[in-house]
């Protein structure tokens, strides 16, 4: 599986979130390989009519606001929450990506919320180290973990560079392990693969490819570890 985060850069927000989503559709359609793309939730909405093939992730959620006896408010005024995120179509969401932490007790009541109201979609939590992955796999059960050492994020050195970090998480977690941060080639997937991950979250290496290749092309050419 290979997951792209959108972040916002301005390449993949506005209306360029939509032409984006859509190469990325079509390199779906052509290969089978599951892409998922994670879009601003001001994005949402457009990516998901525009790319029906397509599985299409929010890049956070809320919990609900509470009354004074720790029930959900009867209105909820703002909040990304998990009934807004289903009737706008989302498959899925992360969740305390590095560029958007939540403590542990947010992350447990988000999922709690999302289990009630939401249960068929996909949960990715993002975690920093394989101590944080162990950490929040012992509070929630979801889809899968994500580790994105945050120093590697948005460079050109790979997560897989550091092996350990991955076998660790494999041993701490689970065979529900997802790995990102500096992962731009075919080999860097295969790597991650073969030291247990089931996929990978990245962004700059198709969003903004550096070898003047397009995004297409550059999504292309990961799918090739599939
Ligand atoms: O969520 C994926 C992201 O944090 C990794 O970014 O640019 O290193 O692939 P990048």
């Amino acid at each position: 599986m290979i997951i792209i985060n959108f972040k916002d850069y301005d390449e993949s927000t506005g209306e360029n979130a939509v032409s984006l989503a859509k190469e990325f559709e079509k390199v779906f359609n052509e290969t089978g390989v599951p892409i998922v793309v994670v879009v601003h939730p001001f994005d949402l909405r457009n990516v998901v009519e525009a790319c029906p093939n397509l599985a299409v992730y929010c890049q956070t959620a809320d919990g609900y606001t509470l009354d004074e006896s720790h029930t959900k408010k009867k209105t909820q005024t703002g909040r990304i929450t998990p009934i807004m995120l289903k009737k706008t179509g989302a498959t899925g969401v992360i969740l305390n990506h590095a560029e958007n932490p939540l403590v542990d007790d947010e992350i447990e009541r988000i999922v709690n919320d999302m289990n009630a109201d939401f249960p068929e979609a996909q949960i990715v939590v993002c975690a920093g180290s394989s101590e944080r992955a162990e950490a929040v796999s012992k509070r929630v059960e979801v889809a899968y973990i994500a580790i994105e050492p945050p120093d590697l994020i948005g460079g050109d050195i790979s997560v897989t560079t550091r092996p350990e970090i991955i076998e660790e998480a494999v041993e701490k977690v689970g065979d529900n392990v997802l790995v990102g941060a500096g992962v731009k080639t075919a080999e860097d997937i295969t790597k991650a693969k073969e030291l247990g991950a089931k996929g990978v979250l990245l962004a700059s290496g198709v969003i903004k490819p550096k070898d003047g290749g397009t995004p297409y092309e550059s999504l292309i050419a990961l799918t090739k570890a599939f």
